[in-house]
């Protein structure tokens, strides 16, 4: 019967978060008791773990949970896993408006909802509506959330009709085609991932299609990949203006931000 230390000196992938998942015992622990002895049922699930760690598939999809912004998330291979990176948009939103005001905000592709359902949470007075082309997306983002968020299935806009928001925010995928960083990435759904030879197929239609659906002098708000924020600076001008760029914690162009020229709005 092997001991905990005995997983631990055998040093595989995230073997100490995987030992407090499957033994359901903090991490602290862990360590303390390093000679506790692991029963044959917890062996079996263990080395299941140990194995799907070592052939990349990430550790959020064994927890079946990932933190981003203050709250937990369920995620599931149908659902991006949240990243810190995108934890920006949520920060840039919450102060764009007066937290008192009524606000209309829509999250177009909310994968497991962490974009609306972090806003949600800390804007109790703002109204939060969320879309995913994915149901399966949409079902997990549905159990993650105790506020009041309208979930609607389809593709971008399709799913609001001639509904307008105050903010539109959105982290689209974005990543080309043929990008090679693509083989990191495999256990997650390529629907959240890639968009056309350049990665900009889906965030050329959102950016044509949001005037349609933005109040007067309303947002929309974009995360991008690190190399895009130009081409999508030029797209946005012709209907967007007060066109202001984010950097994310790596020092890398994440995201940005326009405001709908009052003409177009009106
Ligand atoms: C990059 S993921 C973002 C997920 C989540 N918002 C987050 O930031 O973790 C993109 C999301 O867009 C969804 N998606 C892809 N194409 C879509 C479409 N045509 N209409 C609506 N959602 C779409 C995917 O299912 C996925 O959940």
């Amino acid at each position: 019967m092997n001991t905990v230390n005995d997983y631990l000196k055998k040093g595989s992938t995230d073997i100490i978060p995987i030992l407090s998942l499957v033994l359901e015992r903090s991490v602290a622990s862990i360590i303390s008791s390093s000679d506790y002895r692991v029963s044959k049922k917890e062996a079996v699930k263990l080395n299941e773990m140990i194995a799907k760690r070592e052939r990349g598939v990430p550790f959020a999809y064994l927890s079946q949970q990932k933190g981003f912004y203050h709250l937990d998330f369920k995620v599931s291979e149908a659902t991006l896993i949240p990243r810190p990176e995108t934890e920006l948009l949520v920060d840039i939103a919450i102060d764009l408006f007066d937290e008192n005001d009524d606000r209309d905000i829509l999250d177009l592709g909310t994968g497991s909802g962490a974009i609306a359902i972090s806003i949600a949470d800390k804007r109790a007075n703002w109204k939060l509506t969320a879309t995913d082309l994915s149901v399966e997306a949409l079902n997990v983002a549905k159990q993650n959330t105790k506020s009041d968020i309208s979930f609607l299935h389809g593709s971008w806009f399709d799913t609001v009709e001639n509904k307008k928001f105050d903010l539109v925010v959105c982290n689209p995928p974005y990543v080309a085609d043929d990008d090679p960083h693509l083989k990191d990435l495999e256990f997650e759904p390529i629907l959240a991932l890639t968009s056309g030879r350049d990665g900009l197929d889906d965030i050329k239609s959102i950016i044509i299609n949001s005037p349609n659906h933005i109040k007067e002098d309303g947002y929309l708000l974009l995360e991008h990949g690190y190399n895009q924020q130009e081409e999508i600076t030029k797209l946005l001008s012709k209907d967007f203006h007060n066109i202001t760029k984010f950097k994310d914690y790596n020092n890398l162009d994440r995201a940005i931000l326009a405001q709908l020229k009052s003409e177009v709005g009106l």
